[in-house]
């Protein structure tokens, strides 16, 4: 399976003065963990870092630390996380029929996960990890009104890895550029289109690291691992 790694952003929810990606969390840039997850899934054989050429020093130094065997292709990064994972679509080799996207900033993402998830994709079109919320949530309007309360049994929390067919992918991508759409993920390009998405049981544990707080859970979680394993 080939994997691309979104990692162009500059986390600016983090307040960091750089790409929050080489953050530490538990003695390990948040990159390095996404990548070692990554080594680990036996599914993924192709790796794509698509990032700013500003960062790639610094993600190539982190990388030649790290016992990495897989080919990890560097592929320059947009503007949004939407044009990033476009570029990095068009870096795939051309014999990739099927792809994962998967944020460098969910760093707690197991192998199993990314396994999971590349074993789904060979049986449809389109899927993303998600987890049902515990949050009861309220849709509300530009005054702080609430205007309704979608059923909870209805909404899942989406995360990453998200796969699809390339092809399609591609072809979702161009229509979200022809029309104008802007996305936060890959995913409701395909909605958008009208082509079905599955739903892959995610991990509770799968967070995306967004604000210093998510940066304390991380660390909390990759020690009690560590406990766990011994
Ligand atoms: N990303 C990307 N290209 C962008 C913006 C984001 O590849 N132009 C990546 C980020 O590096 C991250 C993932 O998309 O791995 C999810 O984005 P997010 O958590 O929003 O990260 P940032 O955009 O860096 O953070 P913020 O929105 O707080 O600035
Ligand atoms: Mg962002």
């Amino acid at each position: 399976m080939y994997l691309l790694i979104p990692a162009a952003g500059v986390g600016k929810r983090m307040g960091s003065n750089r790409n929050k990606l080489f953050l530490e969390v538990h003695s390990k840039s948040i990159i390095a963990w996404t990548l070692l997850a990554a080594e680990a899934a036996s599914s993924i054989r192709w790796i794509g870092i698509i990032s700013q050429p500003s960062d790639w020093p610094d993600f190539k130094n982190i990388i030649a630390d790290l016992p990495l065997t897989k080919p990890v292709e560097f592929i320059i990064g947009g503007a949004t996380r939407q044009e990033s994972v476009y570029n990095g679509l068009q870096a795939l080799p051309p014999e990739a029929e099927q792809v994962l996207i998967h944020d460098g900033a969910r760093c707690l993402a197991t192998p199993n996960l990314l396994n999971a998830c590349a074993a789904a994709i060979r049986h449809c079109s389109g899927l993303i990890a998600a987890i049902p919320v515990k949050d009861t949530i309220k849709v509300v309007d530009d005054s702080g009104i609430i205007q309704s309360t979608p059923d909870r049994k209805y909404l899942w929390a989406a995360q990453t890895p998200q796969g699809f067919n390339v092809q399609l992918l591609k072809q979702c991508h161009a229509e979200g550029i022809r029309q104008g759409w802007e996305v936060t993920d890959d995913a409701a390009l395909f909605e958008k289109c009208g082509i079905e998405v599955r739903i892959v049981e995610g991990e509770e544990t799968n967070l995306k690291v967004t604000t210093p707080q998510d940066l304390a859970i991380a660390e909390f979680i990759l020690s009690h691992r560590e406990r766990v394993r011994g």
